[in-house]
């Protein structure tokens, strides 16, 4: 009978609850396509070494591809009572192929087994998300080609700071997803050691061969601890920590699409494919996709801080707390694999205003570091006297309520009568982003240059990876 102070909604005794909190099968069925290869490498294995006979072994795995494809054709019926994917998979087997399919379970457990599917898992979509990010960084690096000169402002404090290219401020972007991917590889390299065979967390008496599995499913090689090898989930936290990096990058360029796409500065326009409109207000056009991609980074933070807090108080080995890795870590690498997609589908729809960009470049005094230069090169001036002879140029022409430009010769000589009118050369936006040709500037043959060499690395990386 269900408790009389907190069973009210137990109609069966508290072995419903249980139950519900136990399954996990609603979440980890995405587990299904890694639990059943993880499952043949396995079964042909002890088949090899001899632990089981070959006729079962045969009907293992004939009957492990039926149930394949019956999960993928969406006849597969989960059930809750079965607790999680691997016992779905292997109650189905048996009602298949009959009583040898409990020979397949020999040597090893669901916590060697559910380590090594997650690892499948995270590995396939590090490596989905690395093809899409290359894609991001090309839809950028082609953005950059194309405006390699067009002029904008570059700010520090969110103020006009020096003028810089689109083009230049797209390849920032690429070099931190580069960034981004090196992280994911990283985690990836680490990963790449096979749990199966640890079994539930003292290995096996049986003559297994960790080596074979580790090399069927493409592993570099077996895990080296069977304690640590069913209890650490260090792979899936390394995951989600590059995963909030780059969520973070892609958040502050959304929050920059934010401010470029409003009326006020107007800098980019995102087509009617990118934003949205009001219900109430006929005017507007809402950057909806760059907000999303801003806001779901808290969800993919959340998902690290959540994993690391159910790990951190975990004894050796396997503990049930663990399959609460799942969920948020499909919920964080779904949610930014959506804003990697959206990203490049707003880079690719995005077109700069170039006008208002060279506009805007040349206002709040964008070329007063080039002015301070010049008088350096050319009055052979020390920088500390050029940046206050500039600072005085700069409240003259606030005074007068102008551009630096738009100051006359004689007015620049009651500050400093050795200025000659060369000087101009350096006060236009265009001739002071030309200027700036130091390794890593925003020249325009610097932007073009690094842009085309990431492209010819795009495609020889994508070259390499078809030929794989
Ligand atoms: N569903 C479980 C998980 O995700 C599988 C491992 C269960 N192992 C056990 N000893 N209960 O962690």
């Amino acid at each position: 009978m269900a408790n009389e102070m907190w069973g009210g909604r137990f109609a069966e005794g508290p072995a419903a609850i249980m139950q519900e909190i136990n399954a996990s099968i609603d979440f980890d069925k995405r587990l299904a396509a890694q639990d059943i290869r993880g499952s043949i490498a396995h079964c042909e294995m002890i088949a090899a070494q001899g632990i089981i006979d070959a006729q079962s072994a045969e009907a293992i795995v004939q009957g492990l591809r039926q149930v394949k494809a019956e999960i993928d054709a969406g006849t597969f019926t989960f059930r809750s009572e079965l607790e999680d994917i691997h016992m779905n998979v292997e109650a189905r087997l048996a009602e298949i192929i009959g009583s040898a399919a409990g020979r397949l379970h020999t040597g090893r457990s669901r916590n060697d087994q559910v380590a090594t599917d997650f690892r499948l898992w995270v590995r396939d979509t590090i490596d989905a998300i690395d093809a899409s990010l290359a894609d991001l960084q090309q839809a950028l690096a082609e953005k950059a080609l194309e405006h390699a000169g067009t002029v904008m402002p570059g700010f520090t404090h969110l103020q006009s700071a020096q003028p810089v290219t689109f083009g230049h401020h797209m390849m920032a972007y690429v070099e931190m997803i580069g960034r981004d991917r090196g992280r994911f590889q990283d985690a990836r390299k680490r990963l790449n050691e096979c749990p199966l065979g640890a079994a539930a967390l003292g290995g096996t008496n049986f003559p297994i061969d960790r080596t074979r599995t580790a090399a069927a499913l493409g592993f570099d090689r077996p895990t080296a601890n069977s304690l640590d090898s069913v209890s650490d989930r260090d792979f899936a936290l390394e995951a989600l920590s590059a995963a909030s990096i780059l969520a973070m990058h892609l958040s502050r360029f959304a929050e920059e699409i934010v401010i470029w796409t409003s009326a006020q500065f107007a800098f980019v326009k995102l087509s009617d494919k990118f934003t949205t409109g009001s219900s109430i207000m006929p005017q507007k056009r809402n950057p909806d996709a760059a907000e999303l991609v801003r806001a779901k980074s808290g969800r993919i933070f959340g998902s690290l801080m959540g994993l690391l807090t159910v790990m951190k108080g975990l004894t050796l080995a396997y503990a049930k707390d663990m399959q609460e890795d799942k969920e948020q870590t499909f919920d964080a690498l779904d949610a930014l694999a959506l804003c990697i997609a959206a990203t490049a589908g707003m880079v690719r729809d995005m077109e700069p205003d170039a006008k208002r960009l060279r506009k805007a470049a040349g206002s709040g005094y964008a070329t007063a570091t080039d002015l301070a230069n010049w008088l350096v090169q050319n009055l052979n001036m020390p920088f500390r006297d050029a940046h206050h002879v500039t600072g005085r140029l700069v409240g003259l022409a606030s005074g007068k309520g102008v551009d630096l430009d738009k100051l006359t010769l004689a007015e620049m000589q009651t500050v400093e009568p050795r200025i000659t009118d060369g000087i101009y050369s350096v006060l236009s936006v265009v001739n002071s982003v030309k200027s700036r040709k130091s390794y890593g500037g925003p020249a325009p043959e610097n932007v073009k240059k690094q842009a085309k060499r990431w492209l010819a690395l795009l495609v020889r990386e994508k070259r390499a990876l078809a030929s794989k």
